[in-house]
């Protein structure tokens, strides 16, 4: 029997109290996290990072450790089935916006990051530690920071393309809960 095999043969009913923490924590994060995007200054040449500027680099580094927690759990577990009855084309979607949702939550902050490293900011994690930046500074040639120049507008449309997935996400949460009136979203939530 291979892991997966046993993975599948074991496919719980429910996600574990570990897995239905951190997806709430993220949820909380994220809000945050536009929140803060949008109050904080406008970016532009020569901005030095203040508070707001600051805070949100570190809950995008924070986003980037919860989620890496998240991806070993969901590497290691199976995760329950669709309900009986849920047609094929819906229980695809789910895991596509499932797996989009994953994707973008690390390309998302990984680009925030390196678009502050290209503006040549120290960005440190609550002000504990600094990172190292993952491009070059731009420098008088914009000397080795291909991406840099592009990674702050990418990292903005991305961030509206995740709003959408959640958006997307939600709706079928509640279309769960409402319409089908099934146990799908009780299964995320602690104690349900
Ligand atoms: C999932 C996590 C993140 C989300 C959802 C997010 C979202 C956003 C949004 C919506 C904006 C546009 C703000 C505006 O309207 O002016 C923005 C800008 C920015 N964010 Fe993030 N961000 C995240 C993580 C990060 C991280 C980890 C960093 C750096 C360590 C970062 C650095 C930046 C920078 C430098 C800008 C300005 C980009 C520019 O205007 O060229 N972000 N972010
Ligand atoms: C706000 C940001 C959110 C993000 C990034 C997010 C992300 C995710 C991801 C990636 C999964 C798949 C779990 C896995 O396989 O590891 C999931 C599952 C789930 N989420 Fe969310 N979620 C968010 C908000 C919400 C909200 C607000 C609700 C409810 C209204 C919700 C309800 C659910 C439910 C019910 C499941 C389980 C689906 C199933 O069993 O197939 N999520 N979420």
């Amino acid at each position: 029997m291979t892991q997966s095999d046993r993975l599948l043969a074991s496919t719980p009913e429910r996600y574990t109290i570990f897995a239905q923490v951190l997806h709430w924590v993220i949820a909380l994060l994220l809000c945050l996290q536009f929140i803060l995007a949008w109050t904080m200054p406008d970016i532009g040449r020569g901005t030095v990072p203040e508070r707001l500027i600051n805070l949100h680099l570190s809950f995008g580094l924070l986003i980037i450790v919860v989620m890496a927690l998240r991806l070993l759990w969901r590497v290691t577990h199976a995760v329950p089935a669709p309900p009986a009855g849920v047609p094929a084309w819906q229980a695809k979607s789910a895991s596509l916006a499932h797996a989009a949702l994953y994707v973008l939550l690390f390309v998302v902050p990984l680009l925030g990051w390196i678009n502050a490293s290209y503006r040549g900011w120290t960005v440190e994690f609550f002000g504990l530690f600094p990172l190292p930046a993952l491009v070059a500074a731009r420098g008088p040639a914009n000397t080795g920071a291909i991406l840099g120049p592009w990674s702050g507008d990418v990292h903005i449309w991305l961030s509206y393309a995740l709003l959408t997935a959640i958006g997307l996400h939600v709706l079928g949460a509640l279309y769960h809960r409402f319409i089908l009136r099934d146990d799908v979203l009780g299964r995320m939530v602690p104690g349900a």
